[in-house]
């Protein structure tokens, strides 16, 4: 067992945990977090996509023991003060069904928003690629992202 500490949306976990355990699972289960979604275990839809350090990645493809002192933004994070203006905009625009995918999409807009505050569909598609969604045929998502952007220049907001 390793020892580790990690700060998931500015609050400290410190756990014994395996070498073996997936950062999703620890933020799941050991944080009781669960806003991260687990779709397939294997880096293949997204749904576990998280802030790593600033970075986008994956939380299914990182072992716990590797984000030992990291920074960690999860979906819960983004609503800590209200919700977000990409929560709120895919609310608004109809960018969610089931919700599965919904985390993992917002988290990966607000990075995108981040360097390119404006997004033409096509970026936005570009951004989205390793996410997947099985209910929306995707225009919602794009639509709501687009919608968020338009928001968040008018009223000048801070993306995370
Ligand atoms: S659960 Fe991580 S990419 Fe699917
Ligand atoms: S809203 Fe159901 S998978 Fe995307």
């Amino acid at each position: 067992m390793h020892r580790i500490k990690v700060t998931i949306n500015g609050k400290e976990y410190e756990q014994e945990v395996e070498p073996r355990l997936l950062l999703v699972h620890f933020i799941r289960e050991k944080a009781r977090l669960t806003g991260t979604h687990v779709g397939c275990d294997t880096g293949n839809c997204g749904a576990c996509t998280i802030l790593f350090n600033g970075k986008l990645i994956k939380s299914c493809l990182t072992l716990a023991v590797q984000a030992n002192h990291a920074q960690i933004t999860t979906i819960e994070g983004l609503a800590a003060n209200g919700l977000h203006p990409v929560q709120d905009a895919f609310l608004e625009k109809f960018g969610l069904q089931c919700g599965y995918c919904t985390p993992g999409m917002i988290l990966n807009a607000c990075y995108l928003l981040q360097s390119n505050p404006q997004p033409s569909e096509a970026e936005i598609r570009e951004a989205l690629e390793g996410n997947l969604c099985m209910c929306t045929g995707y225009q919602h998502i794009i639509d709501a992202i687009r919608y968020a952007a338009e928001r968040m220049k008018q009223s000048g907001t801070v993306q995370l």
